[in-house]
């Protein structure tokens, strides 16, 4: 449907327009949550590059229960405060780790992992879901990777 290859001297904040933009065209008009969520994980992992693991938590009667991602199997339910996951689903703030190994309480659900970004997604005040996007390389997640998730997840606050 999105036929697209990473150009690897596309400035980032162009390439997370043309990101967002997708997700915004995919998503208009569907209300079901899942698929929404499918097609964003799917677009995250054809646009961003050097990833192992693009996708979502949702907040499920206080926890974070597995959702829509591409990457291998993943834990299913993540505790509040627990790991990168939960740190950024109990207090609402973007967490960008560049070694994960030295995160206290990181929950490695892929020895290969080294860096991550996190990225609640609110409703209403509440986070409703987070956007976790997982690399193997140390620092992979710069401030624009961050900026560009931001924005992709105030776009879906109303979509998931
Ligand atoms: N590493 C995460 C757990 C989720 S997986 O990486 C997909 C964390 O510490 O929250």
């Amino acid at each position: 449907m999105y036929d697209f290859a990473a150009d690897p001297a596309q400035p980032k904040a162009e390439l997370y327009r043309e990101l967002t933009a997708a997700a915004e065209a995919l998503t208009a008009g569907e209300s079901d949550a899942v698929a929404n969520m499918a097609n964003v994980a799917a677009l995250l992992w054809q646009f961003l590059p050097e990833l192992n693991w693009a996708g979502f938590y949702r907040v499920i009667d206080g926890e974070l229960v597995l959702g829509p991602f591409c990457g291998k199997p993943a834990c299913i339910r993540i505790p509040f405060g627990q790991g990168v996951c939960g740190a950024a689903a109990a207090s609402g703030a973007s967490q960008r780790v560049a070694d994960v190994n030295a995160f206290p309480g990181h929950i490695a659900c892929d020895a290969a992992s080294r860096a991550e970004l996190v990225v609640p997604v609110r409703r209403g005040g509440q986070v409703i879901a987070v956007i976790d996007l997982d690399a193997p390389r140390e620092g992979r997640f710069e401030p624009d990777d961050q900026t560009g998730i931001e924005a992709l997840a105030r776009i879906l606050a109303d979509r998931i």
